[in-house]
């Protein structure tokens, strides 16, 4: 079998859900996706079959902690990290962000120096900012070229030094969709003596993740933004996790990847998590042979998965191509990310734009009168609104996963042709 739609949708029970007359449409997924009936079974099974606290000699402790190695293994076949135990799990990633930057922050001194991103969410820009703060870093800006909507990496080489320890840059945006190129940015990192720390948010779902072929440091992801729990996890290069200081209380394990998971943790959000990743397995298992073959220097699960996201990612660029195609024939609409048809490799599917005169909040209240759910504003993604001059104005982002249809991206555009032309857009 091929990509299924109509199988795929049967998984998610959210997806059938009807409000009065109208059936919900989920283009909210940047900011939080559906799940599956999956994750809910596994979730639900963690909660009644072994609810208890973990390393205890009793079937329901010994349980949950094959829950949490399992959860180890299920990201780092999603991650093709080397070892479940270079995965931590966490409360999301802007937590375990903020948390690890004091471990990493111990290696730095003042006057050292760390490259933030004009393309990043605020979760990978305000921890390091308060912890240049702390230590008396230096903090230098990475900007994007606001027409191509992409990295210039020349800037990137001029910013560099021998005292840049540090960069921070996002997988993909979450306002403009770019995908970065997370591998260049690491090698000429590396070159210069710097760690790479990767926000891989809102690349994940969408993108076949290799932290071994990326060659960064650090990469962080939410099991919410794909299909799973809210949950947050890290992938941290061994080498440097067993290096690191963790700050943690005295009787927790001295191991990695324990010593970075304080207290006690989201056992059944980690059951979810892997559920997350075996549909990912089925997906590429039973729709996606055809992306077997590309993956297979992978193993088992891992190589289904890998399979998988390549599967979803060709469904999603062309439905991403019919978005922007749609959009570009509306009155008054610019599209504030990377339109050009053969470009579509270099986005992920997450689509914002604005209208001059018309307010974004006004057109994301409007489609929600239709049960049509797309957000409004800057989504956090701060410097990337400030460098676009839309911070106060903001943009409407329509963010389609593998789940959406082309017949509801039809309704969506049929519903912002009534609204513009409501708002006498020329
Ligand atoms: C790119 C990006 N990074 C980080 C975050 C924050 O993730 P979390 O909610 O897991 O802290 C988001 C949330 O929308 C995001 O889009």
């Amino acid at each position: 079998m091929t990509f299924d739609l109509e199988t795929i949708r049967a998984q998610f029970p959210s997806l059938s859900i009807i409000d009065g007359e109208s059936p919900r449409i989920y283009f909210d997924n940047p900011g939080g996706t559906q799940v599956s009936q999956m994750v809910v079974d596994r979730m639900s099974d963690c909660l009644i079959q072994s609810n208890a606290n973990i390393q205890g000699y009793f079937r329901t402790s010994q349980m949950v902690d094959g829950i949490i190695e399992g959860a180890h293994e299920a990201m780092a076949d999603l991650l093709n990290a080397q070892s479940g135990d270079e995965i931590v799990f966490g409360q999301n990633m802007t937590t375990l962000t903020l948390h690890i930057s004091r471990s990493i922050g111990r290696c730095f001194k003042p006057g050292d120096e760390i490259i933030l991103s004009c393309m990043d969410h605020d979760a990978n820009v305000a921890p390091w900012l308060l912890l240049a703060r702390d230590l008396g870093l230096e903090v230098r800006w990475m900007p994007f070229n606001t027409e191509t909507f992409e990295f210039d990496l020349d800037k990137l080489d001029a910013l560099l030094t021998d005292r840049t320890k540090l960069v921070c840059v996002a997988g993909a945006s979450n306002l403009t969709g770019t995908i970065n190129d997370i591998k260049a940015i690491s090698a000429r990192a590396h070159d210069a003596g710097a760690w790479t720390y990767i926000d891989a948010v809102q690349s994940v779902p969408h993108v076949s993740t290799d932290v071994q072929d990326l060659g960064c440091d650090f990469l962080v992801c939410s099991a919410y933004k794909f299909f799973g729990p809210h949950q947050g996890m890290l992938w941290g290069r061994r080498e440097l996790l067993e290096m690191l200081e963790p700050y943690k209380v005295r009787p927790a394990s001295e191991k990695i990847p324990a010593c970075f998971e304080t207290g006690t943790q989201n056992h059944e959000g980690m059951a979810g998590t892997t559920a997350a990743v075996d549909y990912f397995a089925w997906i590429g298992e039973s729709m996606a042979a055809r992306y077997q073959e590309q993956n297979s220097h992978f193993e088992g699960r891992r190589k289904y998965v890998h399979a998988a996201m390549d599967c979803l990612f060709a469904y999603e660029r062309d439905i991403a191509a019919h978005l922007i195609n749609g959009l570009q024939q509306l009155p008054g609409v610019r599209i504030q990310g990377i339109t050009a048809a053969d470009a579509m490799d270099r986005r992920v599917p997450t689509v914002s734009f604005t209208v001059d005169g018309v307010a974004s909040d006004s057109i994301a209240r409007a489609l929600a009168a239709q049960n049509i759910f797309v957000w409004s504003g800057h989504y956090y993604a701060i410097e990337v609104a400030k460098s676009l001059g839309i911070y106060d104005s903001g943009a409407v982002r329509i963010g389609p996963v593998h789940y959406n249809s082309v017949a509801e991206i039809d309704q969506l555009l049929n519903a912002l042709d009534s609204i513009l032309r409501r708002a006498n857009v020329a």
